[in-house]
């Protein structure tokens, strides 16, 4: 059976800087606190006409640029996000259209923080199955949307960003085992009430701002490091794959003491764990490909990834991928 390779690499971020000390001139906190319990000094913010099928887009377009990729040649574009543009049309067909993707199907998957890994395991089974030949596989979030920026406990950790891979059928390298689980206990401890079909939008979901992320920031925060430290020794088991096996962990960038967490568990070093959360905080679907797309040039054909991600719902998922791409060719 043919593996799903990952053959190019996208992301975009907006230009905008939302850093520490300006949280400081918006809600109680400090740099220091910041830094000190998270890991994050700025995050990106998008432009007030920008939502996240026009930051996807631009990700998809970086890897079509760079890889000489035809866009008529996608097959089928894959979306994690919960914050699509707009509840339908789907991300995915405004992404088609930008890009002229003419021939591509596509949706979107709900799995917030562990959207991107989702999309990755739905991508991979078209291709594995023959059915495609060209996956674009996106996780993009408009977080900025979508937060309470007077609620300390939340508006410190969120930004926005968009990140793209190429699948494509591979003998040798991809992605070799995939997992992933849910489980809704205590689900309210991490969600957004409104806007559903179970409280649409009125004016009193608005007065009582339903529509913004809400968190139990300490719960989440334990739960978040039990699951992936057991879902990272679990894949690295599977794969027979030692700390020294391992060129790279790639976590979901939620805070960098649970990255730190999950990485003493696999007794992995810190060199070995793509980090960037200090620069872009948590944009939810976005952290792993833009991890990807930050550290690419430091990756060759054969490298061992580890990829976990926990988040809301809840959701999680690991992977071991055989990375494929050298920058430049499969
Ligand atoms: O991506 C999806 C999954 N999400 C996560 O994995 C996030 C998980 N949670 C976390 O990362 C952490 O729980 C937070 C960063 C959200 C919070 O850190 P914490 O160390 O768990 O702090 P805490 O919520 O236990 O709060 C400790 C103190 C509290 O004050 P008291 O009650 O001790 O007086 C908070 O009110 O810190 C206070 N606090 C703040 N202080 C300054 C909370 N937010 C802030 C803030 N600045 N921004």
């Amino acid at each position: 059976m043919k593996q799903a390779a990952i053959t190019a690499v996208g992301h975009y971020v907006p230009e905008k800087r939302l850093t520490n000390a300006d949280l400081e001139q918006m809600v109680d906190t400090s740099d220091e606190w910041i830094r000190t319990r998270t890991g994050i000094r700025e995050r990106r913010i998008a432009a007030d006409d920008e939502a996240t099928s026009d930051m996807a887009a631009e990700a998809a377009r970086e890897l079509i640029r760079k890889n000489g990729v035809d866009p008529a040649a996608i097959d089928a574009i894959v979306v994690g996000t919960v914050t699509p543009d707009m509840l339908f049309p789907a991300t995915a067909c405004l992404i088609q259209e930008k890009i002229g993707a003419e021939n591509a199907w596509g949706f979107d998957l709900s799995a917030a923080c562990s959207g991107f890994m989702y999309a990755l395991a739905t991508g991979a089974r078209f291709i594995e199955s023959g059915q495609h030949e060209k996956v674009l596989v996106v996780g993009a979030d408009t977080m900025s949307s979508i937060i309470d920026y007077e609620d300390r406990s939340t508006c410190i950790l969120f930004g926005d960003g968009a990140g793209a891979v190429l699948l494509e059928p591979d003998d040798e390298y991809g992605v070799t085992d995939i997992e992933q689980g849910i489980d809704a206990t205590d689900w309210e401890q991490l969600c957004m009430l409104a806007g559903g079909s179970r409280r649409p939008a009125s004016p009193e979901t608005v007065e009582k701002k339903l529509h913004v992320l809400r968190q139990d920031g300490r719960p989440v925060f334990k739960r978040a490091v039990s699951k992936m430290a057991e879902i990272t020794e679990g894949i690295m088991e599977r794969g027979d794959l030692a700390a020294e096996d391992v060129r790279y962990l790639v976590p979901h960038q939620a805070n960098e003491r649970i990255i730190s967490a999950t990485a003493d568990s696999v007794g992995l070093p810190m060199e070995r764990v793509m980090l960037n959360i200090d620069r872009y905080g948590n944009t939810t679907a976005a952290t792993i490909p833009l991890c990807l797309a930050d550290y690419e040039d430091d990756l060759r054909p054969g490298d061992n990834l580890v990829l976990v991600a926990f988040g809301g719902g809840f959701t999680w998922s690991a992977a071991h991928i055989r990375w494929a791409y050298n920058g430049l060719d499969v």
